[in-house]
């Protein structure tokens, strides 16, 4: 840590972690659900632990991007944060409007639009919340003595992901156009802008654990940029196949997100060669199995896991199907969770002074939830693929389908627990740390 005001970014990792904790309950709710083990049905049906697990997953990576961009923004900018009291109001802020959301799904305030289901009064909060953040990260940038790459695409993305949110929040009463603009927001956040909030952490953390010169390591994020907006932009139609638009999107669609695969490609070329290429032996090796992971895993769960259900002639039977649970489950989890546990696991020996990185314990946190994680997405997989033939192959019920395929879900909590178990080691491990101080000022980390 060389700059005093990245001590916020501890906090929004802390408030992270918890969310990612319940998130994890949510999970475990609906699994058992599925087994027929649902007795909190009455206070929490499968539909609003559905809402309340995939809302949670948002609002932690969220948070998780947040604190990385207060941690990395201010050494990159080489300027204190402008104001640390109103990142402290923000990180409050934040944290109450998603616990009030959260509270309020238990009783049924919300809206029925997946991944959207936040009340559009609250929305005006999450507005204010993000332009507060915004301003201290611009306002930092902008007053700072260096403007790299790095930042400029970090904090870019973070702009652009604000901006897309709006879209979400226009009332319409065609469910048609509902639809079409709630994927501007969906889809282009996860296939678009949070591609370059990735990109511009991995950069980051890129330059800091393999010590390749910055010049280079920058060259490929603007190849990563490049191929992301060429292919996601227009790739958002693989969302509009069959929704009542027109059918020019049945090839615009196919063709630009076949291409997408493309930009998370690139992702894992560029870190596995920044890696074989660098030299300095940083010794915070955790902190590089979560960078080089992420851009390995996210190429598999997004690249190849998206490839695998995006053209019209595939999606036409697997769409809304547990086809689309696996790979969302491995996409998230490889672009933007581990991303987020790269950075948390960097900057945390940082903030705190407290080298922890060569643990028995980190490593092992690593392989068993990636292991968890993989096993879960293949019990989704198996589930989905017999969903589709039973269900659309075959014309079974839709009801009588769940219960043919629950047993799927015995397996899915197993590779849960595994997956958990890894997540607790991660947890233990970040508690062991310590609280964040101003000696650890005094360790040079690169
Ligand atoms: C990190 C990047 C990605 C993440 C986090 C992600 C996540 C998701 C999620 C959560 C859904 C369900 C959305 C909903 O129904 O509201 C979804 C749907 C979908 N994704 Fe991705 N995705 C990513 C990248 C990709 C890529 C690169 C492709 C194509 C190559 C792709 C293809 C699809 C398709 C076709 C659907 C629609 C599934 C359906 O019809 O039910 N995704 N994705
Ligand atoms: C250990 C814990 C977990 C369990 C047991 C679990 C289980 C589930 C279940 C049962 C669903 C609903 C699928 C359906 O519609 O039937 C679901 C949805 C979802 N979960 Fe998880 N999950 C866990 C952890 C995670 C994590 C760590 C992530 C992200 C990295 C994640 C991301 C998602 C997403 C994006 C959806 C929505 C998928 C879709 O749109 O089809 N989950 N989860
Ligand atoms: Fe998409």
């Amino acid at each position: 840590m060389k700059y005093k005001s990245q001590k916020v970014a501890y906090w929004f990792f802390a408030l992270s972690m918890l969310l990612l904790i319940l998130q994890i309950i949510y999970g475990f709710i609906m699994g058992f659900a599925r087994i027929g083990m649902d007795g909190l049905h009455e206070f929490i049906p499968f539909n609003t632990a559905r809402a309340v697990h995939t809302n949670l997953l948002v609002v932690w990576l969220l948070s998780g991007f947040m604190g990385a961009a207060y941690y990395i923004i201010p050494e990159e900018a080489q300027h204190e944060l402008v104001n640390v009291k109103l990142a402290y109001i923000q990180l409050i802020s934040l944290a109450l409007v998603g616990v009030t959301a959260i509270i309020g799904y238990h009783f049924n305030w919300w809206e029925g639009r997946k991944f959207l289901e936040i009340p559009r009064q609250l929305d005006f909060l999450v507005v204010i919340n993000v332009l507060l953040f915004l301003g201290l990260i611009l306002a930092t940038l902008f007053k700072g003595k260096r403007r790299t790459t790095t930042a400029l695409v970090l904090s870019m993305g973070l702009l652009f992901a604000a901006l897309l949110y709006l879209p979400g929040m226009l009332p319409f009463d065609s469910q048609v156009t509902d639809s079409f603009f709630r994927w501007w927001v969906v889809h282009l956040w996860v296939e678009g802008v949070w591609e370059l909030i990735m990109g511009g952490i991995l950069s980051f953390l890129l330059i800091k654990l393999t010590g390749v010169d910055r010049e280079v390591i920058e060259k490929w994020l603007y190849v990563i940029v490049g191929l992301t907006f060429l292919s996601g932009v227009l790739g958002t139609g693989h969302h509009y196949y069959y929704i009542g638009v027109n059918k020019i999107w049945l090839i615009v669609g196919g063709i630009f997100s076949a291409l997408e695969p493309l930009a998370f490609l690139a992702m894992a070329l560029f870190a596995v060669n920044m890696y074989r290429k660098g030299e300095k032996k940083h010794p915070n090796t955790i902190a590089l199995f979560w960078t080089i992971g992420s851009a390995i895993v996210s190429f598999v769960g997004a690249g190849l896991l998206g490839f695998a259900h995006t053209l019209p002639q595939t999606n036409l039977y697997t769409h809304g199907t547990l086809v689309t649970a696996m790979h969302g489950h491995l996409a998230f989890w490889g672009a933007y969770a581990m991303i987020v546990l790269a950075i948390i696991s960097y900057s945390l020996p940082n903030l705190t002074g407290r080298k922890l990185y060569n643990s028995a314990r980190g490593r092992a946190s690593f392989w068993i939830a990636n292991i968890g994680m993989i096993g879960m997405t293949v019990a989704f997989g198996v589930a989905g693929v017999a969903q589709v033939y039973l269900e659309r192959k075959f014309k079974m019920e839709f009801m009588a389908v769940q219960k043919e395929i629950s047993i799927h879900f015995v397996v899915l909590i197993l590779c849960a627990t595994l997956f958990t178990t890894g997540i607790i080691l991660y947890i233990i491990d970040f508690i062991k740390h310590g609280r964040p101080n101003d000696e650890a000022m005094v360790i040079l980390e690169d």
